[in-house]
């Protein structure tokens, strides 16, 4: 059981962010990955259908020796909640990691959230800081078009389309002095530089992939999962799109080129 998978999935390859982030700290852990590429994006769906998708997402996970499952999607862990999608194994979303983190790094307990619009119209977030500290102050805003952007590639620090957009979905929150800002999205990290270049290097940006790879490592330790494996642990990849634009795409999320097998795979409607 030790040395099997972390399971980790995504609407689309957003969820890569977190397997960046494992593959940092956990580099003897085996990774099997799903993106749900055909269906991205997930945030603009029904909260039904982000379940019904979600629960699709474990089973096929599920078929695989995995000892743990990542949610690595905001909109999936915003619908998700406190629940579990695989109550027989360990499982966590992205929030409560991303707010834990947050609720450590303000000073002055003003936090700005971004995600997708079903994830900033869920209220998670801002319940879940809420449930830490009443006193925060949270203001969130939706971001639309981020998902599309980054999965299309228009991620370079001077790309005008995406500071356009940016700006328009930053200024409301920075008019309220927030000093952190999480990244509520997978996908988000990817174009953290614009972010950070808009909000100023005094607001701390929080990754929620990278978080919950961190709070991953710690529940594996605590449950006595961690593999016992000496040499480096492998990648796979499963994606429900075209493998070749996953191929060229997904080094934007790793960083560097994909490090593993790709198989296409399809899990019906
Ligand atoms: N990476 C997903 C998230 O964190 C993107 C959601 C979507 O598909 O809209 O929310």
């Amino acid at each position: 059981m030790k040395n099997y998978a972390i399971g980790v999935f995504d609407s689309g390859m957003g969820g890569l962010t977190a397997v960046k982030e494992l593959n940092t700290i956990l580099p003897n852990e085996d990774i099997i990955y799903f993106g749900d590429t055909a269906r991205v994006p997930y945030g603009s769906r029904s909260r039904e259908t982000v379940l019904r998708y979600a629960q699709q997402d474990v089973e096929f996970l599920k078929k695989h020796k995995i000892k743990m499952i990542i949610a690595a999607c905001g909109t999936v862990s915003s619908v998700v909640g406190t629940g579990s999608l695989a109550p027989d194994m360990p499982f966590t979303g992205v929030i409560h990691p991303a707010v834990q983190a947050a609720c450590a790094t303000t000073q002055n307990g003003k936090i700005g959230i971004i995600g997708t619009p079903a994830t900033i119209k869920s209220g998670y977030y801002e319940k879940a800081i809420k449930a830490i500290n009443p006193q925060m102050q949270v203001v969130g805003n939706a971001c639309p078009l981020f998902v599309h952007l980054v999965e299309n590639g228009y991620i370079q620090r001077d790309n005008k389309i995406t500071i356009l957009a940016a700006k328009e979905y930053l200024e409301p929150i920075m008019k309220e002095n927030v000093d952190t800002l999480i990244l509520g999205c997978t996908h988000y990290p990817v174009i953290k530089d614009i972010i950070a270049d808009i909000v100023g290097t005094d607001v701390k940006l929080i990754s929620s992939g990278a978080e919950a790879a961190k709070f991953a490592y710690n529940c594996l330790i605590e449950k006595d999962l961690l593999s016992d494996r000496k040499e480096k642990g492998k990648n796979t990849f499963f994606v429900s799109d075209s493998v070749s634009l996953f191929e060229e795409n997904a080094g934007n999320f790793l960083g560097h080129p994909v490090n593993g097998e790709v198989f296409s795979c399809s899990l019906g409607d």
